[in-house]
């Protein structure tokens, strides 16, 4: 049957009733997509797997239990055929074929009349690879091809110009803690698409370089003004910018809601009817520790962590942060922003009761080629900050966690 090449179409299933047969691995991959799309997907299977299953209880899909027997293809558009029996799965394809439904067979490329290709989406394109016939067919290829294309679009290296109009505006994006491959996709994309980029001093700097020449950047940290002016200037630029009808993104260090000022700029956008959206980042509170080897939590030892700003000493009366109370929790402490008072840090915290050998670690710089840790408890941490010369950017983890893992190799 597959001497010419397959006719690439997309469907469009919504409401329509799509014939699911077997409930195995091949079913659990290829449902969800049925799902999105709106299929009215009924799955015909004595078994199924867990995942299958969940989808049916709820309710995303109807399931008989029970093996194939002729005419469960009637009224469906579409059949998936993937059950261990191969004489039941040749009836099925046979019982499709008289009724002119279209069946995809996991088991028999060959013998299918319809194929699924390898998809991907990006950007409100649905990128479909399918193998030019049957005899070839290389699936990890065609899957290969698929991966390449989307990376490219998603990281800006393949550039596919986009003749609508974008819609001006503003994104906030969290960045990641500075690893270039720790931003979202989605902070990815929207960069490559930028025209104009305010980027902070911490984040992944490093994706800046990639940026095509005509994208302006604009270093957040030299936007001259005093030191508490600097955010309204931050804001009237974001403004400004936007204004001009650009595509403006704000590049944030880690996540932008997390001492980042991110509801502040969104907040000044507002009141300007300026359109924002808001991308979520992988907050140094959590991924800098991990990178240096310390989980946050861990089964036995600590059962909650708590992320504290130390940019102000403890007796600082603009200080909000409960030390008191903080000492009497016994999981972990995570402080950003607490290089320069971690001694006063840790005498508040020994102060009111946490014990003075409780492990301390610092990690420089985490997620970057110049990554460093620097190990302590709470008495000794103010000595050996000090000596060891750490420097912001840091984040500081107390508590038992610190010693959970292996020893990091330095
Ligand atoms: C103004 S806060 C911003 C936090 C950021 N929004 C986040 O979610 O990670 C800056 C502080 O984050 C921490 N930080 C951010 N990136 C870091 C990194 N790569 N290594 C160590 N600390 C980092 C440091 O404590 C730094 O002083």
């Amino acid at each position: 049957m597959a001497e010419h090449p397959a006719y690439p179409v997309g469907l469009r299933l919504t409401g329509r009733r799509v014939v699911v047969l077997g409930g195995g691995q091949v079913a659990q991959r290829r449902l969800p997509a049925l799902i999105a799309a709106g299929a009215d997907v009924h799955l015909v299977s004595p078994e199924a797997t867990p995942s299958v299953e969940a989808m049916a209880d709820a309710g995303e899909i109807t399931w008989s239990r029970r093996r194939y027997t002729e005419g469960d293809l009637e009224g469906a558009w579409y059949a998936l055929i993937s059950t261990s029996d191969l004489e039941a799965n040749n009836l099925a394809s046979a019982e499709g074929e008289r009724r002119r439904v279209w069946c995809v067979r996991s088991d028999d490329a060959d013998r299918a009349t319809a194929w699924t290709p390898a998809t991907g989406h990006s950007e409100g394109v649905t990128v479909a690879v399918l193998t030019t016939d049957a005899k070839g067919r290389d699936p990890r290829h065609t899957a290969a091809v698929r991966d390449a294309v989307i990376e490219g679009l998603r990281d800006g290296t393949l550039v596919a110009p986009q003749f609508r109009t974008r819609a001006p505006g503003v994104a906030l994006v969290g960045g990641g803690p500075g690893d270039p491959d720790l931003i979202t996709v989605r902070g990815r994309r929207l960069l490559a698409g930028a025209d104009v980029v305010i980027a902070d001093r911490l984040g992944p700097r490093d994706l800046l370089a990639e940026l095509p020449p005509h994208v302006e950047v604009i270093d957040a940290a030299k936007i001259p003004y005093g030191r508490y002016m600097a955010q309204e200037a931050i804001n009237n630029a974001l403004i400004e910018h936007a204004k001009q009808g650009r595509s403006v993104v704000r590049l944030k260090g880690g996540d932008p809601y997390v001492f980042g000022r991110g509801m502040e700029e969104l907040q000044a956008l507002a009141e300007a009817g300026i359109p924002c959206t808001v991308v979520p980042g992988i907050s140094s509170s959590i991924s800098v520790p991990g990178a240096a080897g310390i989980p946050v939590t861990h089964r036995g030892v600590a059962h909650e962590f708590t992320v504290v700003s130390g940019h102000v000493a403890p007796d600082d009366e603009r200080s909000l942060v409960d030390w008191a109370s903080l000492a009497k929790l016994t999981g972990t402490l995570v402080i950003l922003m607490g290089v320069d008072k971690i001694g006063k840090i840790a005498e508040a915290l020994i102060a009111h009761g946490k014990p003075a050998d409780t492990p301390v670690a610092l990690v420089q710089e985490g997620t970057t080629a110049t990554q460093r840790r620097v190990d302590a408890t709470l008495a000794t941490v103010g000595e050996r900050v000090r000596a060891e010369d750490v420097r912001p950017p840091a984040v500081i983890i107390v508590g038992p966690v610190v010693g959970v893992g292996p020893r990091p190799t330095e």
